[in-house]
């Protein structure tokens, strides 16, 4: 049985992310809590003839838990779109002081209700709301860093299109997977276009159109924020990046294991993570390629930080980033 739940499901994410859940055939109850519309949310799937048993779950009020647990209980895998986007001008960081007590709250329930759950971490600021979750678990007692996800499919989603943008004749964005690696904000996402599938077309690219792409993909999200004009942030395509994350997971259960891109708790009990953490100047957290079996991440690929040698500024660029965004997370819980 396959019981996954998304906390922020009637959303701009939330919605696309839950209809793209219940059309998969491996999931048996999809169970959809928000503190807004989700009822209607919940009527509207449960009529399409997948077998996924739908279910969604409103507080009635900011002190009732209960419909938070029950949305909670026996889930094995938890999806967390929940929280304010950016408009125009904002940076990610600038959404900490509403959505960090909202990421919070929903790990606590977590903790309470869904210890054993995987748990996919897309309110953002990532490289910070994932430190959040982690120190509310670790509070419970019940912190898993294998089970626990950064979700930043979307830069590596949007890595592959920009470059075969540039290779229209050459190039599909399927030809491609490139491991963007660091965290979820502006210079800490770091795609490492010279290592792997990517590398001969990234190597026809002159030194300026290099410096473009990259820029792309770091501020890809702003192009989404500023189109969008007021009205949020992406929501489809990272309904697709989420999903394929989640569906990954719920592969790597029933079937062979998979590698995928994730900002993770570099914890010593992680095959890799003792490695990675010294390459990257000792910090907790990190996106890496990892390995994904039945009990959760199985191996950090911290070698590809080795093989990038084009980007090594980059990342220390993103590394310097990266230790306040997650010192601010921690501290948050720990104050
Ligand atoms: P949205 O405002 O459309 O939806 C957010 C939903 O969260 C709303 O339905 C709201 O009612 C719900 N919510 C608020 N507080 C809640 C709580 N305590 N419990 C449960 N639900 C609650 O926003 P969106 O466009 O779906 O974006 C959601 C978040 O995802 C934002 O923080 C955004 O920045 C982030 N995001 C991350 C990525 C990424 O790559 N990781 C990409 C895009 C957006
Ligand atoms: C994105 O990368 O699209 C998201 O993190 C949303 C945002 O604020 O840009």
């Amino acid at each position: 049985m396959v019981k996954v739940t998304v906390l922020g499901a009637a959303g701009g994410i939330g919605q696309p992310l839950s209809l793209l859940l219940k059309l998969n055939p491996k999931v048996d109850e999809l169970s959809l809590f928000d503190v807004v519309n989700v009822p209607g949310v919940g009527a509207d799937l449960s009529h399409i003839s997948t077998d996924a048993k739908t279910d969604s779950f409103l507080p009635s009020s900011k002190e009732d838990k209960t419909a938070l647990g029950n949305a909670l209980k026996g889930s094995n895998l938890v999806v967390i779109p929940a929280g304010v986007p950016r408009k125009p001008g904002m940076t990610r960081d600038d959404l900490f002081n509403i959505n960090a007590s909202i990421v919070r709250d929903l790990s606590q329930g977590i903790a309470e209700n869904a210890p054993d759950a995987f748990v996919l971490v897309i309110s953002n600021p990532v490289n910070s709301t994932v430190p959040i979750v982690a120190e509310t678990l670790k509070k419970n007692g019940v912190f898993n860093p294998k089970k626990l996800f950064g979700v930043t499919t979307l830069d590596i989603v949007r890595a592959n299109t920009f470059l075969a943008q540039l290779f229209p004749s050459e190039a599909k964005p399927t030809d491609f997977n490139v491991r963007v690696v660091g965290g979820h904000s502006g210079e800490t996402i770091v795609p490492l276009y010279s290592v792997g599938e990517s590398k001969k077309f990234y190597e026809k690219l002159s030194a300026e159109k290099k410096k473009e792409l990259i820029h792309r993909v770091q501020f890809g999200g702003d192009e989404v924020v500023q189109a969008k004009n007021g009205a949020g942030s992406a929501t489809l395509s990272m309904a697709y990046a989420g999903y394929k994350l989640a569906e990954a997971i719920i592969t790597a259960q029933s079937s062979s294991s998979v590698v995928e891109c994730t900002f993770l708790n570099l914890d010593s009990s992680i095959k890799g993570a003792a490695e990675a953490k010294k390459l990257v100047k000792d910090l907790e957290y990190f996106s890496l390629p990892v390995k994904i079996g039945a009990n959760g991440i199985e191996e950090v690929k911290y070698d590809i930080l080795n093989e990038a040698t084009e980007e090594k500024q980059l990342l220390d660029v993103a590394i310097d980033q990266l230790t306040k965004n997650i010192e601010k997370g921690v501290a948050f819980i720990k104050k």
